[in-house]
């Protein structure tokens, strides 16, 4: 059995968690690959609204386990408030919930360190989300992290010394005060204690060994491609690699073994955070789709940015990934416009047309060159099949499936797990 990746091909936000969450049945495992408490995806089912960030969107599904990867950072505060918060749903999260013992832990000097890294930035920050991804990424990378299987060993506060000490060297020189630090310490040591309790294994055997007994895994992305670390538009990314081949290392599958890749995305655009994003509107239609899409952020409560489809971007998140089949999210979402913009191409302010995202493009200020489409500028809702959608949307359906070249196999048009058309 072959692993699929279900991943956001813009810049997070798509809609990951609502459509995990509606394909987990036809899967006996879903996995996080990496990100952390930075992600926010949000669930919709029986007038229940729920938004988890660390724990993968299976959980509400009784029979299926979900892992949590090594290419995932794990808050240990963030992940008991997790559980703790499941409570209510009567979740038995010893049995369906298990941890890789290789997954990275974010300590509290982590987030301080990335609250003073993100303030000496000035007026060129990132936008992060402040949960101590890059500061942790920083040190799995630097060869001095703490993993959670370091939590069992009785040398465990040792280490975790050594590691503020050598942040605290570094908060020293950016001046960042520590007066909330013993805080923090008392929860995550409180929340290790919990952590201690919970299945922690070696997670690469565990998703091997069910692929080869013909178990179905589904691979859960977090961020969008747009915030991968080597491909998106640095320095305004996330710090891991969001795209079909982190999962790979986040889970330790071998390539050989990925079998479908969903790639998903929005009718239109939105990013948190800084950087650039050549669709976007700073006009009424930009604020009528943000209120329209509720586009406030899961994890932060920030606005988001809001802008028309990107089509260069999108393809190229495509290649990146090798996706097979795409699902279009927040199609409803269109449904107050009378027209609709497609970006077919970027012209750069010496007027030459481009439709890739070259290394430039980043340093660059780019005019979008747009399409014009009639909207259907009517409520989808009750509509229950493909067939039922107004002229308009199939038209649009239809032309980004020839421009991407991939089908358009899922539309969404709502929040809930019913508001699901599967072609
Ligand atoms: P994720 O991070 O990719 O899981 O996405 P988020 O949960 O951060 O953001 C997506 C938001 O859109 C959530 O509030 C979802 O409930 C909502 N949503 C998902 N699909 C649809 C849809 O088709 N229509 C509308 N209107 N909202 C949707
Ligand atoms: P999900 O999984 C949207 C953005 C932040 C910031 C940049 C770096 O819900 O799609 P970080 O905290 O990772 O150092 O922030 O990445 N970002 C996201 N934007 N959705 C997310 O996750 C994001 N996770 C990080 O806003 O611009
Ligand atoms: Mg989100």
């Amino acid at each position: 059995m072959k692993m699929d990746v279900l991943l956001g091909l813009q810049w997070g936000d798509e809609g990951k968690g609502k459509i995990v969450d509606v394909l987990a049945p036809k899967y006996e495992i879903v996995a996080r690959f990496q990100g952390g408490p930075n992600a926010g995806h949000t669930l919709e089912f029986d007038g229940i609204k729920h938004v988890l960030h660390q724990i993968p969107s299976g959980i509400f599904r009784s029979q299926i386990l979900n892992i949590i990867g090594n290419g995932v950072v794990l808050d240990p505060i963030v992940l008991k408030r997790e559980i703790d918060g499941l409570g209510k749903f009567s979740i038995d999260y010893m049995k369906n919930l298990v941890i890789s013992k290789k997954a990275t832990i974010i300590i509290p000097t982590h987030k301080l360190l990335d609250a003073a890294l993100e303030k000496s930035k000035g007026d060129k920050k990132i936008g992060s989300t402040l949960k101590g991804i890059g500061p942790t990424y920083q040190d799995k990378i630097g060869r001095s992290a703490l993993r959670v299987g370091d939590i069992l060993s009785p040398d465990f506060q040792e280490k975790y010394e050594t590691l503020v000490a050598k942040h605290k060297t570094t908060l020293s020189f950016y001046s960042h005060p520590l007066d909330e630090l013993p805080a923090m310490e008392e929860q995550f040591f409180a929340a290790v204690e919990f952590f201690r309790t919970l299945n922690l294994i070696d997670s690469e055997y565990v998703v091997n060994e069910a692929l080869d007994s013909n178990k179905k895994i589904l691979a859960e992305g977090a961020q969008g491609s747009l915030l991968d670390v080597d491909f998106g538009s640095y320095p305004f990314v996330t710090s891991s690699s969001t795209m079909t081949a982190g999962a790979c290392t986040g889970l330790g599958v071998a390539p050989s073994k990925i079998g479908e890749v969903f790639g998903i995305f929005k009718a239109y655009c939105t990013r948190v955070g800084s950087g650039p994003f050549p669709t976007e509107l700073f006009d009424k239609d930009g604020e009528d789709m943000r209120k329209e899409g509720n586009e406030f952020g899961s994890t932060t409560g920030r606005p988001r940015r809001c802008g028309w489809l990107d089509l260069p971007a999108l393809r190229y998140s495509i290649m990146i990934n090798g996706v097979t089949q795409l699902f279009m999210m927040k199609g409803d979402v269109l449904n107050i416009f009378k027209e609709i913009k497609v970006c077919t191409h970027y012209e750069l302010p010496d007027g030459e047309k481009i439709d890739k995202l070259s290394f430039e493009i980043t340093e660059q200020e780019v005019t979008p060159i747009y399409k014009t489409m009639k909207g259907w500028n009517c409520s989808l809702e009750n509509i229950t099949t493909y067939e039922d959608f107004p002229v308009e949307l199939k038209a649009y359906v239809e032309y980004l499936e020839e421009e991407l070249n991939v089908p358009i196999k899922l539309v969404s048009v709502g929040p809930d797990r019913t508001q699901t058309i599967i072609r």
